[in-house]
């Protein structure tokens, strides 16, 4: 039998009510934000990736989903949608539009990462990306969008975590001092950072590996290092945060893994969920058009990933169900009946009423235990004498009063059945 990939997920109508719930309480807060929707392609060139997301990343390192197309050219399916985002802002002339502009998307992804509980390699971000607003009030309403939808979705446990990463000025001394920091700790780290002391410092503070992990623990934290336009960012955030109501903790471990961050990173992070708890991730990226090619333009956002977002909704108790009864089951017996009820159905359904009628020959018995498990709220047995008559017992599957109706006047039975 063939089996789907390892790291893939079937979504099951069972499942869907979840996700159409978190999708369309998304876009009803990204509208109550002033963010529009964006779809942009599944598969970019590679280089997107490696210039924006940065060549240092885990994420372009080992965990690109990349190959050659027939045309040779190397693409990759998208690992994230903010590198995306801005090539899209850029090549259709929207960074001279009114700013700021303010984007949202919910898209796949696609990450060859280990699986597990929260985590797989084709997997689901609602995300948002703010442009061409640099005062910290940005980051703040950025936030603020990620909070009342984490609030909004019954997640009562979520913390958001702020950290400041600083700008490409500061971040030079705190790189200096942290290649010290880890030079002097070198044996003990992993090879892979043994290789990032070189490359990009910052990153050993990202690593799994237990042992940089508490080496990483005392490291210099960027805090001390920030400039005082960076600090002033900072502290302005976080006077927005409380302006907002917003509760946070300054997490100076927060560095998260793309390159393009400036100044404000942040995190909620769910720790009932398990090891992959963080439910939603963004900051700021200032310098990430000008990097793929485009003006100097400021840019803020965040991505969530809904698998996460579902598992803290069920361990916060919360459960979404859709009742789709159908308004009317039409039990037909007979191939004149089965020709009646097609056009009742058909009737009734562009009046936009669910009505449901025998599609495989059953019984009647069996019919009516159809539509007793699809909890149909009224049934109407057709037979020969129905047809003639032209009246039949249109029946209240709840409280089994019945009444007569007219089949040939769909108007009076619509009305019943609303
Ligand atoms: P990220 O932290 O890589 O950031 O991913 C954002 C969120 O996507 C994570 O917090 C997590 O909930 C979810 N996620 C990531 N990887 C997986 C996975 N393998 N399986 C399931 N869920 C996952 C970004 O992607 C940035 N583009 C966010 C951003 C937008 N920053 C600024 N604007």
């Amino acid at each position: 039998m063939i089996q789907k990939m390892r790291g893939t997920m079937d979504i099951l109508p069972a499942e869907m009510p979840t996700w159409r719930f978190i999708e369309e309480k998304a876009r009803e807060i990204s509208a109550r934000f002033g963010f529009e929707e964006i779809r942009f392609p599944t598969f970019e060139a590679t280089e997107l990736f490696s210039r924006g997301v940065g060549g240092t990343t885990d994420v372009v390192q080992k965990e690109m989903y990349s190959f050659t197309d027939r045309d040779g050219r190397s693409i990759t399916l998208r690992p994230e949608g903010t590198a995306c985002v801005a090539r899209s802002l850029i090549e259709n002339g929207l960074c001279s539009d009114t700013m700021p502009k303010k984007l949202f998307y919910l898209i796949n992804c696609f990450r060859y990462e280990k699986p597990q509980a929260g985590r797989s390699r084709e997997f689901f971000q609602f995300g948002t990306e703010m442009f061409g607003a640099a005062h910290p009030a940005a980051d703040a309403e950025v936030i603020a969008l990620a909070d009342t939808l984490i609030r909004s979705l019954g997640i009562k446990d979520a913390q958001l975590h702020i950290n400041s990463i600083g700008c490409p000025e500061c971040r030079a001394r705190y790189h200096a001092a942290l290649k010290e920091y880890f030079a002097a700790r070198q044996e003990q780290l992993c090879d892979t950072c043994k290789g990032r002391l070189q490359t990009n410092p910052m990153r050993i503070l990202d690593c799994k590996s237990p042992i940089c992990g508490e080496i990483g623990k005392d490291a210099p934290v960027m805090l001390d290092y920030l400039c005082d336009d960076c600090r002033d960012h900072f502290e302005t955030l976080k006077k927005l945060l409380d302006a907002h109501g917003i509760a946070y903790d300054i997490d100076t471990r927060i560095v998260r893994g793309l390159d393009y961050y400036t100044r404000t990173v942040f995190e909620f992070i769910c720790p009932s969920i398990g090891a992959q708890s963080t439910i939603c991730g963004g900051g700021r990226y200032d310098g990430l058009i000008s990097e793929i090619g485009g003006p100097s333009l400021p840019g803020i956002g965040f991505a969530t990933g809904i698998t996460r977002l579902i598992l803290a909704m069920k361990l916060n108790g919360v459960e979404i169900t859709e009742d789709n009864a159908p308004a009317l089951y039409i039990a037909p017996m007979g191939s004149a009946a089965v020709e009646k009820a097609a056009k009742i159905v058909s009737s009734l359904r562009k009046q936009a009423l669910y009505t449901e009628t025998d599609l495989v020959g059953r019984s009647l018995k069996a019919q009516m235990k159809y539509a007793d498990k699809k909890h149909a709220r009224f049934t109407l047995i057709l037979g020969d004498s129905e047809i003639e008559s032209g009246k039949a017992q249109l029946k209240n599957m709840q409280t089994s009063e019945q009444t007569e109706v007219d089949i040939n006047d769909i108007e009076p039975l619509a009305s019943l059945l609303r």
